[in-house]
Order: C-alpha cells, then sequence, then structure tokens
C-alpha cells in the first residue's frame, strides 16, 4: 500500500486543471451494455474505479480501450455476471443491473455490501426495476434478476438517490412504453448520463429535475461523447487554495454545477471569480467560520463536506457540520482531532472550533473524501504529515499529489 508524505505550509499558487468526473464516467460506461453498437468516450479520468469497471464490462462481454483519458467500448454478446471480487472494490458496479436487465432479462450481480461511510442499501434500485416487471432473488450474497421484458412505469423514489435514479434511468430508455420517475435525483452526473443516451438515441426529458420522463425506444446506436469535468475534484482544489491561502486558476471547472460550494467558501472568505480562463480563487485573509447541511443536489453535497471540514478547522469561529445524506461520514474526525484540530460530534452534527495551527502527523485514510480531507489539513500543517491507506484516494483523484506539486505543494508518494 502507498502513502503520501506531506510537508505543509506552502501556498499554492498556479494553475491546473481538472479531469473528467468519477461519477459521471461510471454510469455512462454502464450505459455503454444498452448500445448496440460503438461508443467513443472522452474526459475518462485515469482512475482506479474506472479501470475497475472496464474489467467488469469485459466481463460481462464488452470490449474496452482506455487510452489518454478516452474510451473505445463495444458491447458484444453479454454475459450476466458481475463477481463479487469485483463489486466489492466499487460499490456502482450495481449500475450493471439495470443495462443488463434492459439488454438480456437477466443480472447476477453482488451485493454491493456497506462501506465506512453507510450501509449503502439498494433497495430503490430493486423496487422500481420489479415495478417495470423484473424478479429478484437474494442468493449467497448475490442478487438474481430476471425478466421476460421490461415495461414502463410510474415510479417514486423514497428518497432522491443517485444510482437509483440512474439505474432506473437505464432501464427504462429501452423498456416498453413509458417511464416517469418522480423524486429523482438532479445532480449533473445524472444529467451527463441523460445526455450521453440522447446522443445514443434515447427519449428523454426533464434531467436535472426531479421528474423524469422517459419514452422507451427498441435499440440505441453507438456516439462520441465527452464526460463531463469533475466537480468535486474542483470543489477540493478550491479548498486547497483557502486552507493554504493561495491562489489558484482552475481550467475547465464546473462552477455552474459548484454553486453550493463556492457560495459557502466565499461565505469563509475566499475570494472565487469565473474569467475566460477558468475559475480564479485566492484566499488573502484569515477564513471565517460557517454552518454547512449537506443536501440532494442543488443543495451542498456530502462528497464535499470532509473536505470543507478541514477549512473550518483553521477558520476563526466555530462551525456547525449536518451530514444529512450518509450515517458514517464523520471518519476524517478522529484523524483531523490528530493533527490538533477541536472537533466534537454528536449523531450527524459536527461542532468545529478554529485552531491557530494544525500540527503533522500520521493519520490512516477510511473512505475517498475523507482522505481528500486529510491530504488538504496536511498541505496547511507545520511539519509532516504522512497519510497511509491512500487507495481510497486514486480511487477518486488522478494522481493528486502531481497536480498539488505542480502548483507548490511538496508531497511525495511511498510504499508503506
Ligand atoms: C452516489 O452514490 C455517489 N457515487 C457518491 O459519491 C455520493 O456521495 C452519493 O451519490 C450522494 O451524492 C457515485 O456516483 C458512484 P445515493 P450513491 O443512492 O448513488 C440512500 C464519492 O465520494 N439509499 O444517492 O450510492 C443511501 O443510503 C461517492 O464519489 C437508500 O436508502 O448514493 C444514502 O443515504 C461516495 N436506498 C442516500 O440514499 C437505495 O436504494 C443517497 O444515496 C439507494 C440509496
Amino acid at each position: 500500500m502507498d502513502k503520501l508524505i506531506i510537508e505543509g505550509g506552502v501556498p499554492l499558487i498556479g494553475s491546473m486543471t481538472i479531469s473528467g468526473s468519477k461519477n459521471a464516467a461510471l454510469p455512462i460506461l454502464f450505459a455503454s451494455i444498452l448500445l448496440d453498437e460503438a461508443a467513443t468516450l472522452r474526459n475518462v479520468p485515469d482512475l482506479r474505479d474506472i479501470h475497475t469497471t472496464l474489467k467488469l464490462l469485459g466481463m460481462l462481454g464488452c470490449s474496452c480501450e482506455y487510452q489518454d483519458e478516452q474510451v473505445r467500448v463495444r458491447p458484444g454478446s453479454l454475459l450476466p455476471e458481475a463477481p463479487y471480487e469485483l463489486v466489492r472494490t466499487m460499490r456502482a458496479s450495481v449500475l450493471c443491473l439495470g443495462p443488463l436487465l434492459a439488454r438480456i432479462g437477466q443480472a447476477r450481480v453482488a451485493l454491493p455490501g456497506g462501506c465506512a461511510i453507510g450501509a449503502r442499501p439498494v433497495d430503490q434500485h430493486l423496487k422500481g426495476l420489479e415495478q417495470m416487471g423484473a424478479r429478484f432473488e437474494l442468493e449467497q450474497g448475490y442478487i438474481l434478476g430476471h425478466c421476460r421484458e421490461l415495461n414502463g412505469a410510474h415510479i417514486t423514489f423514497d428518497m432522491p438517490t443517485v444510482g437509483g435514479t440512474e439505474n432506473l434511468l437505464m432501464a427504462a430508455v429501452l423498456a416498453e412504453g413509458e417511464t416517469i420517475l418522480e423524486n429523482a435525483a438532479r445532480e449533473p452526473e445524472v444529467v451527463d448520463l441523460a445526455h450521453f443516451l440522447l446522443a445514443c438515441g434515447a427519449h428523454i426529458e426533464g434531467q436535472g429535475t426531479s421528474r423524469i420522463h422517459i419514452a422507451g425506444v427498441s435499440r440505441l446506436h453507438g456516439a462520441e461523447y465527452a464526460v463531463m469535468s469533475d466537480r468535486i475534484e474542483a470543489g477540493t482544489f478550491l479548498a486547497a487554495a483557502g486552507i493554504t491561502c493561495g491562489e489558484l486558476l482552475l481550467r475547465h471547472c464546473p462552477a455552474n454545477e459548484l454553486e453550493a460550494v463556492t457560495l459557502k467558501l466565499q461565505d469563509m472568505g475566499m475570494k472565487i471569480t469565473t474569467t475566460s480562463e477558468g475559475v480564479l480563487v485566492n484566499c488573502a485573509r484569515p477564513l471565517r467560520g460557517v454552518d454547512v447541511t449537506t443536501k440532494p443536489y442543488p443543495g451542498f453535497p456530502t462528497d464535499m463536506q470532509a473536505q470543507i471540514m478541514s477549512l473550518m478547522c483553521l477558520a476563526e469561529g466555530t462551525s456547525v457540520v449536518e451530514e444529512t445524506i450518509f450515517e458514517n461520514r464523520f471518519m476524517h474526525v478522529m484523524e483531523l482531532e490528530r493533527m490538533g484540530a477541536q472537533i466534537r460530534t454528536s449523531g450527524h452534527i459536527a461542532m468545529v472550533r478554529g485552531v491557530r495551527r494544525l500540527a503533522g502527523a500520521p493519520v490512516m485514510a477510511s473512505d475517498l473524501r475523507a482522505s481528500a480531507s486529510l491530504v488538504l489539513a496536511g498541505l496547511a500543517a507545520n511539519g509532516t504529515t504522512e497519510v497511509r491507506r491512500i487507495y481510497h484516494l486514486d480511487r477518486g483523484y488522478e494522481r493528486i499529489e502531481n497536480k498539488l506539486n505542480s502548483v507548490g505543494a511538496r508531497i511525495r508518494r511511498e510504499k508503506e
């Protein structure tokens, strides 16, 4: 396993380019199962989860080539099985369920199980697919799904689930008749998936709203498509400029999809402006504490909660964080406390009292975004911070140390 060694205290100054979005690329790759022609996807980030997905697609009968952030995928004669040894490393594998049922009427997908941040059930996915005519059994930790054909249905989610909306959207585009998804997730990554499916000949309206209408078609052709930029990577680097009192220009930064984040960072005292080159962010004064409650899009994203908490640790005054999406997404708190942060948690609430300095220390990454928050804290801390188990980080950030070192950070990667 690798670890990152970070020498803190250097303001980040310079420009960076935001990569393609992991959480848009993953569903779009699974959607290629629906096509009866090849597709070419551009701006696909070089990430662990992407390569896991390409491996799984290969096992399902699709041929995939990845080169220079571009993927050429051609569905062949499909097989129904997504094995546990792959699914357990990436829960998004459950997104093959809808496409497999739509294409071959059967699927054998390992139940993803929980992860560090929560139980992560998939009941909404299964309930919606059952309404469309699928039947499921659970056997030795695998979901066995089958259907003669999928029929359009009027489906209302109990909560706006990103994965649930994506699975049902992919199932509905080839279903018989019309489907309505109520209380659908509005995340930009869901919209990006819908745009890819539209480019392949699907009939979809209402993407980006909580009511999506799909009219099933008999086939989907191939397409060339560029994946959107990663708003969470961009938000993480905005926070990096803030925590180091630096100045960054972020090229390909999806500013429109980051409004809830940029507003909060501006409330903390950061200057963020959109220029023709990209988004310019600087932080020339001490940060002020703010209160944040995570919400489904367009609210403050849960995937930025750990990162803004690192900023709050060094802000003047007290900040309150309420995590409403996942039941266990404060794993970074104990590690930040090892660096001198003053944080009290009670259930879904964390109270952060700003301190003048953090001190470098050995810390342990537990999940993708918690790892990012520890890197941010290490960039600002006095002395050396060792972030261990950074395979979590590599799932969602393309060689983060190279990007940060290109703007002045002092980070090296070592074998643990
Ligand atoms: C997606 O996960 C993202 N992953 C997550 O990003 C992100 O945190 C999450 O959406 C919320 O925005 C990908 O897109 C690959 P949900 P997903 O279904 O789809 C409950 C990252 O860091 N729920 O929107 O799994 C669930 O427990 C990752 O990049 C059910 O109860 O999230 C949670 O409380 C982490 N039953 C809430 O809904 C279901 O059937 C939202 O989950 C489905 C979800």
